[in-house]
């Protein structure tokens, strides 16, 4: 009998042809929005393998109900909504979409730099509401990127793409703080591992690339953003839970730092009240750092492959607690 597959999203087609070209019967769930969680529980109870995406709490209760699945594939590059701790006491192999998504991603945490540097997204906003009368040389001014020092918290894929634009349309120095060394970026983008105390206080761009995880929930807070510069940006497209909202609104207000430019934000979505809409020098986005056809193409194509690979060779291309590969579970 064939394996069945639960899409928790309609999503790129891509991943349904390769599924269903496979051999596997495929059940997309057709909904607007995520399932509940007892929704996507009743529906995983009846399917072998699941391909997820980030809306989706896969915790402890999920896995207690669902540890027959054999294999999950997230639909992104993060995986915070999954416990992989219990995943991998399930003996469920667990795939991520990194790569396909990193320029994308970079681009938007680029994007943002400028937007936030020059108060793009507030200046628009004037215009709107017909406050643009005459040239003001006297306001309106922002701050220029070139020769500044960039810091990137969590040297990973995505990191690294955002340092090479920096650097080449900038010639941005770039530190960075990361769990290991990361020697290619060091090689290519002449990179410098400093510690987080030195990144806070030598960043004029601060841009914010690593996994949300228990060391880095609420990192960037009131004491961190109090050691950074008067006139940086803070730039988060990782995920919001890394900063504190409050803290950082605060920081903005008593213009502890000058600017911020968010893709994610805590929580999600953003009220459309929220202080940080109408501050000159931040620019928010609705989490649409993977928001490209090439990127969501190529992550439903990975996500997809993980499964059949999975189930041909026992094998994933992307697995992110590989050692559950090397286990036979018994079903
Ligand atoms: C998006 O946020 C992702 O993790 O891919």
């Amino acid at each position: 009998m064939s394996k069945k597959i639960l899409i928790t999203r309609i999503i790129p087609q891509i991943a349904h042809e390769l599924l269903t070209q496979a051999g596997f019967e495929v059940n997309v769930w057709q909904g607007d929005g995520p399932m509940t969680q007892p929704e996507l529980i009743e529906r995983a109870r009846q399917a072998d393998a699941l391909l997820s995406l980030g809306a989706d709490r896969l915790n402890q209760n999920f896995f207690d109900q669902c540890g027959h699945l054999d294999v999950i594939a997230q639909f992104a590059v993060g995986y915070d909504n999954i416990d992989v701790a219990a995943a991998t006491q399930a003996g469920i192999p667990v795939s991520n979409t990194p790569d396909v998504l990193s320029e994308a991603t970079a681009d938007i945490a680029f994007g943002l730099m400028i937007a936030v540097s020059r108060k793009m997204f507030y200046l628009h906003k004037t215009i709107e509401q017909g406050q643009w009368k005459k040239f003001e040389p006297l306001k309106n001014l922002g701050i220029e990127l070139t020769g500044k020092t960039l810091g990137i918290f969590g040297m990973g894929r995505i990191g690294m793409v955002m340092a090479q634009r920096c650097q080449g349309a900038y010639k941005m120095k770039v530190i960075y703080h990361n769990r290991s060394r990361n020697e290619e970026a060091e090689k290519l983008y002449g990179a410098r591992y400093v510690s987080f105390e030195e990144l806070l206080k030598e960043s004029d761009v601060l841009s914010v690339h690593s996994v949300l995880s228990a060391e880095t929930r609420g990192i960037f807070n009131k004491a961190s953003f109090s050691k950074m510069k008067k006139s940086s940006i803070f730039i988060n497209t990782s995920r919001g839970g890394v900063h504190k909202e409050d803290d950082l609104i605060d920081a903005l207000q008593t213009k502890a730092i000058w600017g911020a430019g968010l893709d994610v934000t805590n929580p999600e979505p953003m009220q459309p009240d929220n202080p940080l809409l109408s501050m000159p020098s931040v620019a928010v986005l609705p989490h649409i750092g993977s928001a490209t056809e090439e990127a969501r193409y190529g992550m439903a194509r990975l996500a997809a492959q993980n499964i059949i690979e999975f189930y041909a060779n026992g094998k994933m291309l992307t697995c992110v607690n590989p050692k559950v590969l090397s286990i036979s579970k018994e079903k």
